[in-house]
């Protein structure tokens, strides 16, 4: 499963990469403005520097909500890098771009997605990847991981090449959920990253060996 890191803050992305284990970034306008990335000429700025610090997939969002605006700005994203992957919502026009985008061979990611019947129409459309929100469903009283195997199911019934991206991770159950159900990408933030690390065993284990290895020098 490929880990992507959600969050627009440089020293996050910079921490995961470090930790070698980094396939990407996704981001969004809500994302943008938490790091304070206002006006277009400085989020582009800051696509570019994401790219610059990462090897993978860094997904970029349109703001258009209309087919022309979000195929202009989209083809200004990707020209910005060969990282980056339009991220489109889950509309009909967002539907309809993303078929321009996969028939001239550039990257997107269909998001906002929330049902079976919205992952196939992103799957037709030819979608890279498509981002169920699992935290946002779990927030509603909605399983968020049923709607992972779900797709899952759908996709590999019909060999859809299309990556589900499970989105709005929120904690490391969710990673280990979805790697387990089979989701090709998970993004999510740091914390939940840096969780998977953790086993009070392990801080043991290493204490006495530590301790062990003193006695004797
Ligand atoms: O990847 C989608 C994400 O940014 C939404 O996460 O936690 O706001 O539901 P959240």
């Amino acid at each position: 499963m490929k880990f992507f890191i959600d969050t627009a803050n440089l020293d996050q992305i910079k921490e995961a990469q470090a930790l070698g284990i980094l396939d990407g970034v996704t981001t969004n306008p809500s994302l943008m403005a938490k790091e304070g990335i206002t006006g277009h000429d400085n989020i582009m700025k800051h696509y570019k520097t994401i790219c610059e610090i990462v090897d993978g997939d860094v997904s970029a969002e349109v703001i258009a909500t209309d087919y022309d605006g979000m195929v202009s700005e989209g083809e200004a994203l990707a020209d910005l890098d060969p990282q980056i992957v339009v991220k489109l919502p889950m509309i009909a026009d967002g539907v309809k771009a993303c078929k321009y985008f996969s028939d001239k061979g550039i990257k997107t990611n269909v998001t906002l997605i929330f049902s079976a019947g919205q992952a196939l129409l992103a799957a037709k459309a030819g979608a890279t990847y498509m981002s169920p929100f699992i935290g946002r469903l779990d927030d509603i009283s909605t399983d968020g991981l049923g709607l992972i195997e779900e797709i899952r199911l759908i996709y590999d019934n019909y060999g859809y090449e299309t990556q589900i991206l499970a989105a709005s991770v929120r904690h490391t159950m969710h990673i280990i959920d979805c790697a387990k159900i089979g989701a090709d990408v998970m993004t999510g933030p740091l914390s939940a990253i840096k969780g998977l690390l953790k086993h009070p065993l392990t801080d043991i284990g290493l204490a006495q060996f530590l301790a062990d290895y003193k006695k004797g020098n």
